[in-house]
């Protein structure tokens, strides 16, 4: 997918991060609840996987991984982003908020004005970092007649105009 949707291929993004894991290595350390972690944000998340992860099914290491995360109630979130909804998803969706789950959705604002995907992007990644309570700037936190925090009132004004 990665390799379909951006200009990067695997290894650039495996790059970035400061840990991979195979999905097909079960044995990996975050099979284990006793291992350490904060939460887990799948993103995206497919209507497959939320479908694995609302049925228990850990058949890879992303499914047992989350499996895990629910049991151990730590925080989970998942950005899905198909669209239309059918049934099924909304039903599976529903059973894992009822979870405590985060559904958030790859739906971004616009009352930012955002001008470039960049800046969609980075709005629902920062959505996510809320949840898991990781303090960023990648989004300006403000409702429509609000002073942006961090803004500065000509910026501000400029975008309002
Ligand atoms: C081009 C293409 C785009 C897709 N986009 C989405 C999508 O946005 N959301 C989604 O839930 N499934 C999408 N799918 C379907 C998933 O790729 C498919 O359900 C796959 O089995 C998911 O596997 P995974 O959960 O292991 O990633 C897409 C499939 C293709 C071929």
């Amino acid at each position: 997918m990665v390799e379909l949707e951006t200009n990067y291929d695997f290894e650039e993004i495996a790059s970035l991060a400061t840990r991979v894991h195979s999905i097909d290595d079960l044995e990996s350390a975050i099979s284990s609840g006793g291992y350490p972690v904060d939460g887990m944000v799948v993103v995206p998340c497919s209507m497959k996987t939320l479908a694995g992860i609302a049925c228990g099914y850990a058949s890879n290491l992303l499914l047992r991984a989350a499996d895990v995360t629910l049991k151990e109630r730590r925080p989970l979130v998942l950005v899905p982003r198909e669209t239309p909804l059918n049934a099924i998803h909304l039903k599976n969706m529903l059973q894992l908020a009822r979870m405590g789950t985060t559904i958030l959705p790859a739906m971004p604002a616009f009352y930012n004005k955002p001008s470039t995907v960049s800046e969609l992007v980075d709005f629902v990644v920062g959505k996510a970092l809320d949840v898991m309570r990781i303090e960023h700037s990648l989004y300006r936190k403000c409702g429509i007649k609000d002073k942006c925090a961090g803004d500065s009132s000509s910026a501000q004004s400029a975008r309002e105009n």
